[in-house]
């Protein structure tokens, strides 16, 4: 793998503003009314105005199966009032949100664009369950996986079931996971779930595909988050407390998962995170949050290896030592992540970084980890054909 570490963006990018809905079943909600909420909250606390926008980047894996609206960039531009100001859709799966940023990012750290508004955005309950599973499922492989009846419970459940055998990772270890995620969820104004659970609960919930349950695994969510970028140099401009984006790094995989070398690794993870580290002069040891991919339960876990905040075949045993938890060494999924703050799929990159802006400005309220310096954020598209990883800090 190359050496990104003495690859410099021609400037430094930092974020003035963010935004959010509350995730969850929005009934009386519309797309195009959840991704104008995120993105008028994101002006009102970088306190500028729509017209300073120079430019509009939206994720958005699936507006047309879920709800008929493709180009829903061209949407989004006309309802925030930004017209003629040039918008663009992403779509990476679940990491659409992710790669909008790193576009944003792109664009600022490149010169081309001063003030960019990145968002993402989706509404997923307006189908019923087994379409929203068909509409996941394009982000498969249609002629090796899906065609077969594979789903995404079910691919990750592979996963599960292979970490199990590999390295003797129990199945309470993983049910530990959504216990801790609902805990951070319950503190967390705009989760999708603010319900605790237990371990019990996890083990005794519905199968859904053999060892992950119902409580393995996220939820079919609506919601959308925003955040605004600006130069570095120009932060202090708009915003006392810039949030300094100190890496954007992403990889790409096999589509499907038989293809890979070690099915209970995703190397796209571990390849992002190299090129984040080395972008960003850290390693894992210098993380002190991170919101990670748990679109169920199993991927956390592979997450804490594949990030290096534990070795192979031991993230069971960080779970157990209940590090991640708020108040531990290396506390994860702070807003609960996927698994109770919720996973509408567009959204979901963005709004980690909405969290790690929180937790970096020390404004996350009964979330807060003390002392908190650099925060990142893990998101996979599809079952790991992409990845992004971002690290944030509160220092430049
Ligand atoms: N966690 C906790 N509770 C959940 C839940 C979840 N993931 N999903 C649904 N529920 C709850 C609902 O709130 C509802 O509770 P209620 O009866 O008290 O109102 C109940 O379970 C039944 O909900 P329903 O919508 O009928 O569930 P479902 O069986 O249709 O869907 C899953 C459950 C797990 C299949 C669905 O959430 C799912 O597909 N999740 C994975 C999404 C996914 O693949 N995302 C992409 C990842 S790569």
């Amino acid at each position: 793998m190359m050496d990104f570490s003495k690859l410099k963006p021609a400037r430094d990018v930092a974020i003035i503003g963010i935004g959010s809905t509350e995730f969850g079943e929005h009934w009386n909600k519309s797309l195009r009314e959840l991704a104008g909420e995120a993105g008028s909250k994101a002006l009102h606390d970088a306190n500028i105005n729509p017209e300073e926008i120079q430019l509009l980047v939206g994720g958005n894996m699936s507006g047309g199966m879920f709800v008929g609206q493709e180009h829903g960039s061209g949407l989004f531009a006309d309802y925030l009032g930004i017209n003629p100001t040039p918008s663009m859709r992403t779509e990476a799966a679940c990491a659409s949100g992710s790669v909008a940023a790193r576009v944003g990012f792109m664009a600022v750290a490149s010169g081309m664009y001063d003030v960019v508004a990145v968002g993402g955005a989706e509404k997923m309950t307006d189908v019923p369950g087994d379409t929203a599973t068909s509409v996941l499922a394009g982000a498969m492989d249609q002629e090796n996986e899906a065609f077969h009846g594979l789903t995404f419970p079910s691919v990750y459940a592979f996963l599960a079931n292979r970490h199990m055998f590999d390295y003797g990772t129990t199945r309470e270890q993983i049910a530990m996971i959504p216990v801790k995620n609902h805990k951070n969820g319950h503190l967390n104004p705009i989760a999708h779930f603010k319900s605790k659970i237990t371990v019990e609960d996890v083990m005794n919930s519905a199968l859904v595909a053999d060892p992950l349950r119902l409580l393995d695994c996220s939820p079919i969510s609506d919601g959308a988050a925003s955040i605004i970028m600006v130069p570095a140099d120009k932060a202090k401009d708009y915003d006392d407390d810039p949030i300094y984006i100190r890496a954007s790094a992403q990889a790409s995989d096999s589509l499907t998962v038989h293809d890979r070398r070690d099915m209970t690794t995703l190397d796209a993870t571990v390849w992002a995170a190299k090129e984040a580290y080395q972008r960003a002069g850290l390693s894992p040891k210098d993380i002190n949050i991170a919101e990670v991919h748990d679109c169920f339960s199993i991927n956390e876990l592979i997450a804490y290896e594949d990030l290096g905040f534990a070795k192979k075949g031991e993230g069971g045993k960080l779970i157990e030592s209940g590090e991640v938890e708020i108040g531990g060494k290396i506390p994860i999924n702070t807003s609960g992540g996927l698994k109770a703050k919720g996973h509408p799929v567009g959204a979901t990159g963005i709004a980690q970084l909405y969290e790690l802006v929180e937790q970096l400005r020390g404004k996350a309220g009964k979330r807060q980890v003390e002392n908190a310096r650099y925060g990142l954020a893990h998101n996979v598209g599809g079952s790991g054909a992409t990845v992004v990883v971002h690290i944030l800090s509160n220092e430049r």
